[in-house]
């Protein structure tokens, strides 16, 4: 039949340029592949489903992972999100970067800005030592549900406390209202736009000592040009640069770590 008919022939091949060059971009661009994960396949899932996919994130540590052993989350999730549905956890692989910045820094109270699932908030309160604290903030209240649910069923419910709201609200009150003298550990993850005020507002409420240590994720994807540009150029920050992918992709991405200098 294709033979007998040129034109559908040309269709065809073309069709299946179109597709090779769409599954291409998506493997290799970050954006692309954001979009096509995070707007397109995950609200087409989601609509066949009748179900979010953090519920379904939730579902599946539920079902897999080993209660009061933090180390089975985080390995649950990774497997979900590598084999089944991508989802915005700072991940294995600078999962790693994450542990040994955090190991070095040896903190008692630490922030995280952007909880999600509360996948990167088990991962670093199964480093931290008995006594030390890790306050996360998240403004979606369904996905900070999730992840209180997730930091119980992981056991780290006593040193992992979940703020309710947008950063630029509960900063301020950290010090007052959350007895937080002064942070030894910063985990930038929220939306990027917020990087550079969210960093300036820790330092005029005084949250910074001289040694805090601020990572922050996505450097490269979707990227933090403008707090790139304001933390590599200000005199009370030493920068440092690790290389790495986004999350369960071979896409290019890096955390940028930023130590106080008072
Ligand atoms: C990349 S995800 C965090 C992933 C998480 N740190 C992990 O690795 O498991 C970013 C999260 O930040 C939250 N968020 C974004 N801007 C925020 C803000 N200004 N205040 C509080 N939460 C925010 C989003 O709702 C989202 O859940």
């Amino acid at each position: 039949m294709l033979e007998s008919s040129p034109v559908l022939l040309f269709t065809v091949i073309s069709l299946l340029l179109i597709l090779l060059l769409l599954v291409l971009l998506i493997r290799n661009n970050g954006i692309a592949a954001l979009i096509w994960n995070e707007i397109i396949l995950e609200k087409i899932t989601n609509f066949i489903m009748d179900q979010s996919k953090e519920q379904r994130i939730l579902n599946f540590v539920l079902q897999n992972a080993v209660r009061g052993d933090p180390q089975s989350v985080v390995d649950t999730i990774d497997k979900y999100c590598s084999q089944k549905e991508w989802a915005m956890n700072v991940g294995d692989e600078k999962g790693l970067i994450l542990d040994k910045i955090l190991e070095e820094a040896k903190p008692s109270t630490s922030l995280e800005l952007g909880t999600y699932c509360g996948y990167s908030a088990v991962r670093m309160a199964r480093l931290l030592k008995p006594s030390a604290r890790l306050l996360t903030i998240e403004f979606n209240p369904k996905f900070a549900a999730i992840a209180k649910q997730i930091i119980e069923f992981a056991g780290v419910q006593e040193k992992v406390k979940i703020l309710e709201g947008p950063s630029e609200e509960i900063i301020p009150q950290l010090k007052k209202k959350h007895e937080v003298d002064t942070l030894d550990f910063v985990f930038l993850d929220h939306w990027k736009e917020r990087y550079t005020p969210d960093t300036i507002l820790l330092q005029e409420c005084g949250l910074l000592r001289k040694g805090t240590v601020i990572l922050a994720d996505n450097i490269i994807c979707p990227g933090a040009p403008e707090f790139i540009n304001y933390i590599r150029n200000n005199s009370h920050f030493v920068c440092t640069n690790y290389p790495s992918h986004l999350e369960y992709m071979k896409v290019k991405d890096a955390m940028e770590k930023a130590v106080f200098l008072g």
